[in-house]
């Protein structure tokens, strides 16, 4: 048989589709742009989903694309042979247009047709939703599975905990017909299928038939019209149409191993390493070329653990110059031609990973002394008298991290790897002491959408409560943060309402800004039950993210006219001297249900 590149696969996939009158629709960047809910898009479906709620799509009904998808949640797995932080996903859609039956029928022709990727039909076993309180067992699936060809007994039914798709706790849901591939030696035995030998079989797609939209945990409404979002992932097509081990020996990674190879030497090479190193420098060179920087918050720091952590691996292998550009390059001439994002921000990457690189390959030695010295102290101890310690305390990790750079995770895994344990509370404890003492509170990771903390930017930031309080007062209390991104140079705010504004209605909201602003307010920071704060009208989003306690931003002008409280992680204006004047700039659509404001303080 010969291999199949996963470049082929792509490009099939895309002309089948097209085939079947689909529109063709670019990836979406991997960090979505109105749900600040999640750092990264974690599934093709996500950057769609004001259009499977309801919303016209401008390219049609019948969509198809390969998004690019990040998913960190099993990133201690990475280094085995199918876990990837980063990968493309394969999804056609349609949008209130065909369902059930056009869209196994599809998905069986393309896996099986001759003129497509021609697998034995006979290695192939899907399962359909058993049954629950919201949905009815799908034999619809089943009887179309059945009348192409499918046996009655490689068809399993399974649970909600299987077969029901969402992206998240609310939004777009439905029942999903998952298709498997047989990994087992030979062919799968009669009547074997995925209920019966879960291991054997590797799930390849997934179509799922959305109908519902979840409100909340009580209630599940119905979709304005009945869709289908379908995934595969496109390494996992690969290592199954080539039977291969790992989805490292597909064309993706294959010759990134092959050049760590060569740079730490035959002899230092470690296969786990290589991989991570491999898996983690391709997700970094996404990442930059879709904005983001490496960081100490949000986004960035989740890059920045990945390049350190593929430098730590480096490490390992006894290597410590610079090579994380030299891999960067063999993806940026693999996705070049594939996402204009990486051709056109090549340099921005090489430079990005080689400035990380610089700063931590510094500290790296050192930092992994410093915690030597830590485990060398508890067998110390443990020799004088008896003590054993296995605990590394939270500020000694606070120490490693801010002084050595190490992301806490990096200590964590060290400390696995001697097997020691880290107060990850005293950590938490370490690191917002240090916060508040900055006075640049921006901890946690659903804070603020914040592009950095310079004074330009944080007095856009207190602008934005200003802003969100005047909202409230002149559309209603309707009104809730739908995501936010603020630069030095602008804000830009998403928010829940589902009308244009007049013209009357943004200078209302201007005038408010600058009513406070002139108010002369002071900026206070209280702890507040959460409870509490909820109750006594204090705004706020995604409450269920923060802990019991929380930090509650007044702005109280001198007249004593509260003019917003807000639950934030700050950072903001101590007062509102100096913050210029505030013009809305623009007013639109952002998605269904939600509009975007752009607007800057004049100075
Ligand atoms: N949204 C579905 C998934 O990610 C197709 O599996």
């Amino acid at each position: 048989m010969s291999l199949i590149l996963v470049s082929d696969i792509r490009q099939k996939y895309l002309d089948f589709f097209r085939s079947h009158g689909h529109a063709i629709i670019p990836s979406a960047p991997l960090v979505p742009e109105n749900d600040p809910s999640v750092l990264f898009n974690t599934a093709g479906m996500q950057p769609l989903i004001p259009y499977l709620l309801g919303e016209r799509h401008p390219s049609g009904k019948r969509l198809a694309d390969v998004q690019k998808c990040v998913r960190t949640g099993d990133i201690d797995d990475v280094g085995d042979n199918t876990h990837l932080t980063f990968f493309e996903m394969l999804g056609n859609w349609s949008l209130g247009d065909y369902f059930k039956k056009e869209s196994i029928e599809m998905s069986w022709e393309f896996l099986t047709d001759k003129k497509w990727l021609a697998l034995d039909p006979e290695m192939i076993s899907v399962t359909v939703f058993e049954w629950d309180a919201n949905a009815p067992r799908d034999e619809e699936s089943a009887a179309i599975w059945k009348s192409i060809g499918m046996p009655g007994d490689r068809i399993a039914y399974l649970p909600a905990e299987d077969n029901w798709w969402a992206a998240g706790p609310t939004g777009p849901c439905g029942p999903d017909t998952e298709i498997f591939y047989w990994m087992g030696e030979g062919k799968p035995p009669d009547g074997s299928n995925v209920g019966t030998d879960p291991k054997k079989w590797m799930e390849i797609w997934n179509n799922v038939f959305m109908q519902y939209n979840r409100v909340d945990a009580n209630t599940l409404n119905t979709l304005p019209a009945q869709c289908v979002d379908t995934g595969m992932g496109i390494e996992r097509c690969a290592v199954t149409l080539n039977q291969y081990a790992s989805v490292y020996e597909t064309d993706s990674f294959a010759p990134v191993l092959q050049k760590i190879k060569e740079i730490v030497g035959e002899s230092n090479y470690i296969e786990r390493s290589a991989r991570i190193i491999a898996d983690h420098l391709r997700t970094a060179i996404h990442m930059i070329s879709d904005g983001v920087t490496p960081k100490n918050v949000d986004q960035g720091y989740i890059l920045r653990r990945l390049i350190r952590r593929a430098i730590r691996e480096a490490y390992k292998m006894g290597y410590e110059l610079p090579f994380t550009t030299i891999i960067a390059d063999i993806y940026i001439e693999q996705f070049s031609g594939i996402y204009d994002s990486v051709a056109n921000n090549a340099e921005k990457i090489r430079t990005e990973l080689s400035t990380e690189e610089g700063k931590f390959s510094k500290t790296l030695k050192d930092g992994v002394r410093e915690f030597e010295k830590i485990a060398n102290g508890f067998k110390i101890a443990f020799e004088r008298s008896g003590t054993k310690l296995t605990q590394i305390a939270g500020s000694k990790a606070f120490t490693l991290f801010d002084t050595y750079g190490f992301p806490l995770e990096m200590t964590v895994e060290l400390a696995n790897e001697n097997n020691l344990t880290v107060d990850v509370d005293g950590f938490k404890l370490a690191f917002e002491k240090h916060q508040e003492l900055s006075r640049t509170a921006s901890a946690g990771k659903f804070v603020g959408g914040l592009g950095d903390t310079s004074p330009e930017t944080t007095a856009l930031h207190s602008a934005c409560h200003l802003m969100l309080a005047g909202l409230r007062e002149v559309l209603g209390t309707h009104v809730s943060q739908a995501g936010s991104n603020i630069t030095a140079e602008r804000l830009r705010f998403d928010f829940t309402h589902s009308e244009k504004m007049t013209p009357e209605q943004i200078s209302a909201v201007e005038a408010y800004v600058n009513r406070a602003i002139e108010s002369g307010l002071t900026v206070t920071i209280s702890n507040m039950d959460k409870k509490i704060a909820q109750d006594t009208g204090v705004s706020g989003s995604f409450w269920e993210k923060y802990p019991d306690i929380v930090k509650v931003y007044s702005m109280v002008g001198v007249d004593q006219v509260v003019y917003s409280q807000e639950l934030c992680g700050g950072p903001h204006v101590e007062n509102s001297q100096g913050m210029g004047k505030f013009r809305i700039i623009k007013e639109e659509s952002s998605s269904s249900g939600v509009r975007r404001i752009k607007a800057i303080l004049e100075r």
